[in-house]
């Protein structure tokens, strides 16, 4: 069975910016509860644990259409999290370095300007989603996002960096207010992983 990767913080290491409660709720009991249900999913298939799992997506049709949506639902919720997991930091934060930068300043004129975008598309999700940076091509990035627990390797992009936008991420500590979760959420952006897969 798949299991959950280790947290590359504590919980506490992201106050003040994301609450200590929060972030145990959201690693020991929504994305483990993700990866419970992926796993009996792929039992009940009796379906190999041998994968990475990101290649499960090239697998769906191993599945019937009802079980499909469910695996891209657990996948997603494992997969969107550990992204997300990658994607802050509050002791070794680094910005967009290298060709990352090159191509941000090439796509959005700056780094400024590409979190007020996606500040703005993260206002604009209706329910629970995602804002993610995804390379779509040799040397293309784009913002998108995604509904539910959909990942950009389902529409053939790679995902380098996200934000997570459902309630959970952000509720306790920060009410309805998203985009003080926002401003919060890039004092502690971390790029590490985002400039080692650009490239
Ligand atoms: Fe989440």
């Amino acid at each position: 069975m798949y299991s959950l990767k280790s947290l590359p913080f504590l919980y506490q290491d992201l106050e003040p910016f994301i609450d200590t409660h929060t972030m145990g709720l959201h690693y020991q009991k929504h994305q483990r509860n993700y990866l419970n249900q992926l796993n009996q999913l792929l039992l009940k298939n009796a379906f190999s644990f041998s994968y990475p799992m990101e290649e499960l997506y090239h697998h769906l049709s191993s599945f019937a259409p009802k079980e499909q949506n469910q695996l891209l639902f657990y996948l997603g919720g494992v997969l969107n999290h550990d992204l997300y997991w990658q994607s802050i930091n509050p002791k070794n934060k680094e910005l967009p370095t290298g060709p990352l930068k090159e191509a941000i300043n090439q796509k959005f004129g700056s780094f400024d300007k590409m979190k007020e975008k996606w500040i703005e598309y993260a206002l604009n999700i209706k329910g629970s989603g995602y804002v993610f940076l995804v390379k779509t091509g040799k040397d293309n990035i784009e913002i998108i996002t995604t509904m539910n627990q959909d990942n950009p390797l389902q529409y053939g992009y790679l995902p380098l960096f996200c934000t997570d936008m459902w309630e959970h991420a952000y509720y306790l500590n920060n009410k309805d207010d998203k985009r003080k979760y926002l401003e919060n959420f890039f004092e502690i952006a971390n790029f590490s992983y985002a400039n080692q897969h650009y490239k």
